[in-house]
């Protein structure tokens, strides 16, 4: 028998009432910028889906590398029996985990928690189909505003894969560490993924391919916005940018206004004015070393116990655990 539910961690209006405050946050900034999450309704997390096959975009087929290797070994060392996965999306990548901890006996419970109820849908329905026996649990929860991870069902892995982590500005990457730290109980697990630096060709191909799928991706965050909150954003009118930053190490995606305009925001009562090639940031992907994941780790109470790469050392995939 295997089941599938859907828990809300936050109120119903909880992403509407967010995406004003962030909207109206960031948009009268300077310069301006959009926190990542909004990129992910039903058509970005189909676009991101897309992104995960492109040529240019090696992370996925890196890490899934990675997995295919060393799954049986995560197995061996967590003996989980609840997987939780913070920012699922399809949870293909994942079923590499279930196979081996299902292999191993172990398994119980998989717990996906995302932003995106689509993703957790579909996800859910295409699990329970092939693991008869699995509970899964999905979580609609923004994992910045906490993890509502459900207690017991140990040991837990915690996983965080596809890079997600380099998402996150520098300090809020720090709390959210601390915060994964505090949900992890003795015998539990964090399995982290983490893109590494590498030339910046190839770093700024994979965020800007030739088929223009992660432009598409880019500026659907405007679609978001004009659904949601009334706007009259022209996504034709923004040209999709992705700058590597030497010094911070990260990927910068930005969308660049071709024109002097005003968009307005009726929901905010707002209009926001754009010079022409002025530049909105919707994202960094930070890019790590080694030596930066284990001090990070270090930094919020974590010890790094094993470190696994790619072939390609494109790829970093970190077990660590409570130190
Ligand atoms: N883990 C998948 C997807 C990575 S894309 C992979 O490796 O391919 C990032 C995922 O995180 C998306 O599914 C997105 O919906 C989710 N996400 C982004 N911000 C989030 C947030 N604040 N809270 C919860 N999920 C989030
Ligand atoms: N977590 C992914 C990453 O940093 C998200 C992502 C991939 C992304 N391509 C993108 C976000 C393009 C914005 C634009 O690799």
């Amino acid at each position: 028998m295997s089941a599938f539910d859907l828990t809300r961690l936050l109120p119903a209006d909880h992403f509407s009432h967010a995406l004003r405050h962030d909207v109206q946050r960031g948009l009268t900034a300077s310069p301006k910028w959009l926190p990542p999450k909004w990129f992910y309704d039903a058509r970005g997390s189909e676009l991101f889906e897309e992104i995960t096959r492109l040529p240019e975009y090696y992370p996925t087929r890196a890490e899934r590398e990675i997995l295919t290797g060393h799954a049986g070994d995560i197995a061996a060392l967590t003996r989980a029996r609840t997987l939780v996965e913070l920012g699922s999306g399809s949870s293909e990548k994942t079923r590499l985990l279930l196979d081996a901890l299902r292999d191993l006996g172990t398994l119980g419970t998989y717990v996906p928690v995302d932003v995106s109820e689509s993703a957790l849908e579909a996800a859910g329905a295409a699990l329970t189909a092939d693991y008869p026996g699995l509970a899964v649990h999905a979580v609609l929860a923004d994992f910045t505003r906490g993890l509502g991870l459900p207690p017991g069902g140990g040991p837990r892995l915690l996983a965080f894969l596809g890079g997600t982590l380099g998402n996150f500005l520098p300090e809020e990457r720090a709390g959210f560490l601390r915060m994964v730290r505090a949900a992890l109980e003795p015998g539990d697990a964090l399995l982290l993924g983490t893109d590494l630096v590498k030339d910046p060709a190839v770093l700024v191909a994979a965020y800007d391919d030739a088929a223009g799928v992660t432009a598409e991706f880019n500026r659907n965050v405007l679609n978001v916005l004009d659904r949601e909150l009334d706007a009259d954003f022209d996504p034709e009118t923004f040209e999709h940018v992705a700058h590597w930053d030497a010094e911070q190490e990260w990927i910068e995606m930005r969308l660049r206004s071709t024109r002097t305009q005003t968009v307005k925001i009726p929901a905010l009562d707002m209009p926001v004015h754009f010079e022409a090639g002025e530049e909105l940031r919707t994202e960094v992907s930070a890019k790590f070393r080694r030596e930066r994941v284990a001090a990070e780790l270090a930094a919020a109470g974590m010890r790094l116990s094993h470190w696994w790469t790619d072939g390609g050392g494109r790829f970093g995939l970190s077990l660590a655990e409570p130190a």
